[in-house]
């Protein structure tokens, strides 16, 4: 074998989804070198379809820091979802409420305009690299072993390493004395892609006695749709008339609403676990998105959760980088505050429009004054809007030294432009 090649930069990322390659983004703006190193091929990560709503500050910060404009132009904005429960819509405008908005855009997409844009900048992203795996955190200097997709070992030397690597993270290991919290969920979502036109203009959450659903979108011809299964099932066993058949029985209701029916392209039963990994960083390694946390998919949290860490996290690498080696103290705290807020959320999302297999009338009977309480109040209402556009991000102003003002991420940012 050959010996490794050596390459040395600041940041040294393990995995290029979105998380891992918008921190590179913005340390670039900030001029710190970075190298993205990932396990998979872009095509494969291309073709992952994930959840698809930004929250109006995510949208921002792929518009103003120079990813792309394409959310705007390709994406849509909500101004609101649907709260559907006994069989009639509650619509909540999130304008009227909060005066924000949520926006319909794949996380395929918002990989594609990141991946674009690390090309047009002139990025170092190598996909198709195996074993990454890290020397020693604690390191000055930590190193990062791959070997590259032509098979050839390589050694990545770093100020800073971040793992990025999703919810499978191998990086996780290394943050000494870690504690990790997790929930489980007795359910999982049934997710298809089918070819018809669009049920509704927004987003349609709902609960039934059969159980969840809900309706979303991808494109005029393309829908993406849910339901609430068990997590023992195998979705390539349920024929299309099946799969219809259970969505329109949990969506009807006395307006008599029903979802156009087409082909349906793919299936797949989607993991439902809350967890959270403490501290986000250890020495010269810290973690950002999937890594360290995953939230249920009810009210599309994770993508959003994954930006916001690649944002705060490039703050503080780039004040570490202008001599305040104290900044990335403040990282996993600031981080896992947003962090279980999401948490939180997610759960709340989901409990209020599941059906547990084991819940009593009194469950449901609960479940169901909750839902009238958040859809006649508005402070109820509120609530869930505001978690659901997503909470400001607070700008980082503390100990900032005033000669790196300038390569700092301006959170929270304001929509110009348009
Ligand atoms: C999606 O469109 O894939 C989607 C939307 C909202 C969610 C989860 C998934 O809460």
């Amino acid at each position: 074998m050959s010996a490794a090649s050596r390459i040395d930069t600041e940041v040294g990322i393990i995995g290029a989804g979105p998380a891992g390659l918008l921190l590179s983004h913005l340390l670039d703006r900030a001029s710190i070198d970075s190298v993205v190193v990932e396990r998979r091929t872009r095509a494969e990560i291309e073709q992952t379809h994930r959840a698809g709503i930004l929250e109006q500050g995510s949208v921002q910060l792929l518009v103003e820091t120079g990813v792309s404009n394409r959310v705007l132009t390709d994406g849509r904005e909500h101004h609101g979802i649907d709260l559907r429960f006994g069989g009639v819509s509650h619509r909540l405008d999130f304008g009227q409420l909060v005066d924000a908005s949520s926006w319909l855009y794949p996380q395929t997409d918002v990989f594609r305009d990141l991946a674009a844009a690390r090309d047009r900048d002139g990025g170092d992203v190598r996909y198709g690299v195996a074993d990454a795996v890290v020397d020693d955190p604690t390191l000055d200097r930590p190193t990062i072993h791959t070997t590259t997709a032509e098979g050839e070992p390589q050694a990545i030397r770093c100020r800073t390493v971040v793992g990025a690597d999703g919810a499978h993270s191998q990086t996780r290991q290394l943050i000494a004395g870690r504690a990790q919290y997790f929930r489980q969920y007795p359910f999982a979502w049934f997710g298809i892609l089918c070819e018809a036109p669009p049920a509704a203009a927004e987003l349609v959450y709902c609960r039934s006695d059969r159980g969840f659903a809900l309706i979303s979108q991808r494109t005029e011809t393309l829908q993406r749709m849910y339901f609430q299964c068990d997590p023992a099932i195998d979705a390539s066993t349920w024929s299309d008339d099946r799969i219809w058949s259970e969505l329109q029985s949990r969506v009807a209701g006395e307006d008599d609403f029903r979802l156009p029916e087409g082909p349906i392209v793919q299936r797949t039963v989607l993991p439902f676990r809350s967890f959270v990994c403490e501290p986000m960083r250890h020495a010269n390694l810290l973690l950002v998105g999937d890594a360290a946390h995953t939230v249920p998919p009810t009210g599309a949290k994770g993508l959003n959760l994954a930006l916001a860490d690649a944002a705060l996290a490039a703050d503080m690498l780039t004040r570490a980088h202008h001599g305040d080696r104290t900044a990335l103290d403040g990282y996993s705290a600031r981080a896992q505050d947003r962090v279980w807020r999401a948490q939180h959320f997610s759960y709340w999302m989901t409990t209020l429009l599941h059906d547990a297999p084991n819940e009593q009338e009194f469950d449901r009977r609960r479940q169901l004054a909750e839902l009238r309480l958040l859809t006649r109040s508005a402070a109820g209402a509120r609530l869930l809007a505001e978690g659901y556009t997503g909470w400001p991000h607070e700008p980082l102003t503390d100990g900032t030294p005033s000669g790196a003002a300038h390569a700092r991420v301006r959170w929270p940012l304001s929509l110009s432009g348009r």
